[in-house]
């Protein structure tokens, strides 16, 4: 699996806590930024990381800002992507297994580097369960190419 890793100002630490997360679980990645203390803005980064897992090149993008909700906004943008801020365990789990979520958004200023590690750990290695909720994706990818 290929992940693709991207934050704005908001998220720079809990970036740093993913990417650790990543190399422990000898996962794949590339953090495309932003690595800076300046304001920038969360769609700069979080679109062009979408695009990329839309394209094929990445699996998965994994989306940190202050509250993870600029990045699922930005992400859901594009077409193919299934952008799911997380908070709790329980839907980290179940956006894998119902929504076969292609991007993890989460907010820095929401919840501790602990519980994020522990979604993203969780997000990173549940498998999609198909059946009727391939169905419903199904749909949505049908709405994006009509
Ligand atoms: C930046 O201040 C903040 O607005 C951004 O990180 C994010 O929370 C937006 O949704």
């Amino acid at each position: 699996m290929k992940v693709i890793l991207a934050s704005d100002h908001g998220g720079i630490h809990l970036s740093k806590e993913i990417a650790e997360l990543l190399e422990e679980l000898n996962i794949e990645y590339e953090d495309i930024g932003c690595n800076c203390a300046d304001s920038v803005d969360y769609p700069d980064y979080g679109i062009p990381a979408a695009e990329r897992v839309a394209s094929g090149e990445f699996d998965r993008a994994i989306l940190i800002c202050g509250t993870g909700i600029g990045m699922a906004i930005a992400a859901n943008k594009v077409n193919g992507i299934r952008a799911a801020l997380v908070h709790d365990l329980f839907s980290a789990k179940a956006t894998r297994e119902h929504n076969d979520s292609n991007v993890l958004t989460m907010g820095e200023r929401v919840i501790g580097a602990g519980l994020a590690r522990e979604i993203a750990r969780t997000w990173l290695t549940t498998e999609a369960q198909g059946g009727r909720h391939a169905n419903r994706i199904a749909k949505l990818t049908a709405y994006e190419n009509k």
